[in-house]
């Protein structure tokens, strides 16, 4: 039978993740199909339950789904099984339906973000160190939880609005050390990792100030933002000859886990996937 997954949200035409999953099901010669659904939040678990049958009545198996904005918190209070990741960043975007009916929710943001780090540096050199986050919503707790497993010592989180750091400070641990905003750069001289996870500095959003001038030589500095490519902080970065990592890689990366889940296959993260999905992007 033909294995089905896809990604929901609302809206959902601007998801990359189509394309993304389909250079994956073609290059691996796969019988199984990825699409995209606009479920609106008040009709997410009903359509999860669903969706199996009419699936089935189409010759397809129901394998799972992605989720993306506004589903990835509502999730939580529908899924059978919640796994540690999701659990611990408060949201799911990935979804597996087990043999036995079970829904299952998990995050695969985290390691997304880890493994596109680990395509430009090794991040055993990370431990026991400090890292600087910039921005305290729902993309900045799936990276600090990844900062955490990576094993950073300190993680200086600043905000904007400071009581969602302090927030997110209480629901991750002591490493996570709240910061006002205007003292964003006070951390520079000590943080080994930077890492934009707010809007700013994307197309039609306000740039995201800040000089890298006192940054760490060695620093490492990434963006959640990926369009542009590159944005005012990585070219930035780029000045003072630190190792910059664009935030496409992490989008490409957090895909691998669910498309094994549903599909069995591992899939490879390379230059024509990135190429392709960059591809995409220009035609949005
Ligand atoms: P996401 O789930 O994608 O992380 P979000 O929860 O809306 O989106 O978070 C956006 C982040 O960008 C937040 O850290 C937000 O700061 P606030 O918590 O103060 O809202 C930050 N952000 C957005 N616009 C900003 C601006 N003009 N200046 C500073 N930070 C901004």
């Amino acid at each position: 039978m033909k294995l089905a997954a896809g990604v929901m949200g609302f809206p959902i035409s601007h998801s990359l993740s189509p394309r993304l999953h389909g250079f994956w099901i073609k290059k691996y010669d796969l019988d199984a199909s990825y699409v995209a659904w606009e479920v609106p939040p008040e009709r997410l678990a009903a359509r999860l339950k669903s969706l199996p049958d009419t699936l089935a009545e189409e010759g397809q198996l129901f394998r799972g789904t992605n989720l993306t904005i506004p589903l990835k918190e509502k999730a939580l209070s529908i899924v059978d099984i919640i796994e540690d990741s999701a659990r611990a960043i408060g949201a799911i975007n990935t979804i597996v339906m087990e043999g036995d009916g079970l829904i299952v929710g998990r995050n695969t943001d985290g390691i997304g973000f880890t493994d596109s780090l680990a395509e430009h540096v090794d991040i055993a050199r990370f431990k026991g160190k400090e890292a600087l986050v910039l921005g305290a919503g729902g993309a900045a707790r799936a990276i600090v939880y990844a900062l955490i497993q990576i094993g950073f010592d300190k993680i200086h989180l600043t905000n904007r609005t400071l009581a969602r750091a302090e927030e997110l400070a209480q629901d991750m641990g002591d490493q996570v050390i709240p910061l006002e905003w205007d003292a964003r750069e006070e951390k520079l001289a000590f943080a080994d990792l930077i890492v934009n996870t707010t809007s700013l500095g994307m197309k039609g959003q306000p740039p995201l100030e800040i000089s890298l001038k006192n940054a760490k030589k060695d620093a490492v500095v990434t963006d959640i933002v990926y369009v542009p490519l590159k944005t005012d902080l990585l070219l930035e970065a780029e000045k003072y000859g630190l190792v910059a990592v664009d935030g496409l890689g992490m989008l490409l990366h957090q895909a691998k886990a669910g498309f094994e889940a549903w599909f069995g296959v591992k899939p490879e993260v390379d230059a024509e996937l990135r190429a392709y999905v960059l591809e995409g992007l220009a035609q949005k």
